[in-house]
């Protein structure tokens, strides 16, 4: 969760009357789970949870043997993350990229990895392994016949995109490793993933972003850019990333939201009643896409629980937990987006 680009707001008057159907068994709402706290319930009680409450998806960010465990023979689909420190050894070891998917991709046969993210919001120095480190846990899939089934990336925010206003001129920064990152995805297949928060770009800026538009909340004003009409800002920012995945000679690369969310303390934006509001809407929203790319959008809500041992100076980091540590809900929510069919058992083709 890094600071994003500011979206500036030009309010017009348009209505984007899309509908957009929901394929039978895509998978779409799936939820972060960061462990940096106290006291929280077991991996085994956290897929339980899952699945009472119909979320298909999780994302980790390092690879618990637990929580594999834990997954297992379950339905739930893990995208699981190669901690920043560990990128370094994978990019120069193709050993160390064999090791890593033995220990923890093939050990584990009962368990539906998605992606594998090499870091998380890598920044400075470090991005210079980020492409050899993918490469490296490619070949070693490649050897393991697994190079259809895990698809491997990395999670970025919009930092990495220099010119964020309008979307379509979302463009990666020059000097940045992004241009080649997103031409491999484009050569693997493998979709990009994107940490997006309105949240943070509205807080730093809120004489300029209504919070309405942060919020999906607005229905009549929206941001004109072309063709295209923007009703809310988590939209304007997916469709700048996919504005520089097309500038980078990338534009079959799918965006995969792999954070998003609003915290409900920590600051005079962040409470229960506007994080229920965002995560609530961004469910209901996933089934229909965004101007650009109209069509199920697949994202990861930040996170199951709130994380007291996360370090920032922000206290807002801490707060965006969608369950108590007793398991409960933190507000009352609905993961199973209305777009989709009820008649069908959540997360079954
Ligand atoms: C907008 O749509 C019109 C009509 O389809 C088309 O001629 C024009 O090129 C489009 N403009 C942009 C910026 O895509
Ligand atoms: C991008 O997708 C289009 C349509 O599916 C396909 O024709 C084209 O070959 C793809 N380009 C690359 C570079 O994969
Ligand atoms: C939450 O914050 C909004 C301002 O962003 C405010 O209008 C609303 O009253 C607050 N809700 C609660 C329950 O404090």
């Amino acid at each position: 969760m890094a600071k994003q680009a500011v979206v500036p707001v030009v309010a017009l008057a348009l209505l984007l009357g899309a509908l957009a159907t929901i394929p039978a068994g895509v998978r779409s709402i799936g939820v972060c789970y960061g462990m940096n706290g106290d006291d929280l319930p077991s991996a085994s009680d956290v897929v339980q949870l899952y699945k009472d409450n119909g979320i298909d998806s999780m994302r980790i960010y390092s690879p618990d043997t637990d929580v594999l465990q834990a997954l297992s023979g379950s339905d739930i689909a893990v995208t699981v993350g190669v901690p920043n420190a560990d990128v370094g050894a994978i990019a120069s070891h193709p050993s160390a990229a064999a090791a890593w998917v033995q220990t923890y991709v093939l050990a584990f046969p009962a368990v539906q990895f998605r992606y594998i993210a090499v870091g998380n919001e890598v920044v400075g120095a470090g991005t210079e392994s980020v492409l050899p480190a993918m490469r490296n846990l490619d070949r070693a899939l490649s050897a393991a016949g697994l190079a259809d089934d895990i698809k491997v990336s990395t999670a970025v925010t919009l930092d990495v995109v220099g010119t964020s206003f309008p979307p379509s001129a979302g463009s990666f920064l020059e000097e940045g490793y992004m241009t080649h990152v997103a031409q491999y995805l484009q050569s693997t297949g493998a979709p990009l993933l994107a940490n997006v928060y309105p949240y943070y770009s509205y807080v730093s800026n809120p004489g300029q972003i209504d919070i309405n538009y942060a919020l999906f909340n607005w229905r009549s004003s929206n941001v004109l850019d072309g063709n295209n009409t923007y009703l809310n800002l988590f939209d304007a920012m997916v469709d700048c990333f996919y504005s520089a995945l097309e500038n980078a000679g990338a534009g079959n690369v799918t965006v995969v939201v792999s954070e998003s969310g609003w915290p409900s303390a920590g600051s005079k934006a962040a409470n229960a009643s506007n994080s229920r509001t965002y995560s609530q809407n961004l469910i209901n929203h996933v089934a229909q896409g965004t101007p650009k790319r109209p069509g199920v959008i697949e994202a990861y809500i930040y996170a199951t629980f709130n994380e007291d041992h996360k370090l920032a100076d922000d206290e807002t980091r801490r707060h965006f937990g969608l369950f108590n540590k007793d398991r409960s809900l933190a507000y009352p929510i609905d993961f199973v987006s209305p777009k989709q069919d009820r008649s069908r058992p959540f997360g079954v083709p």
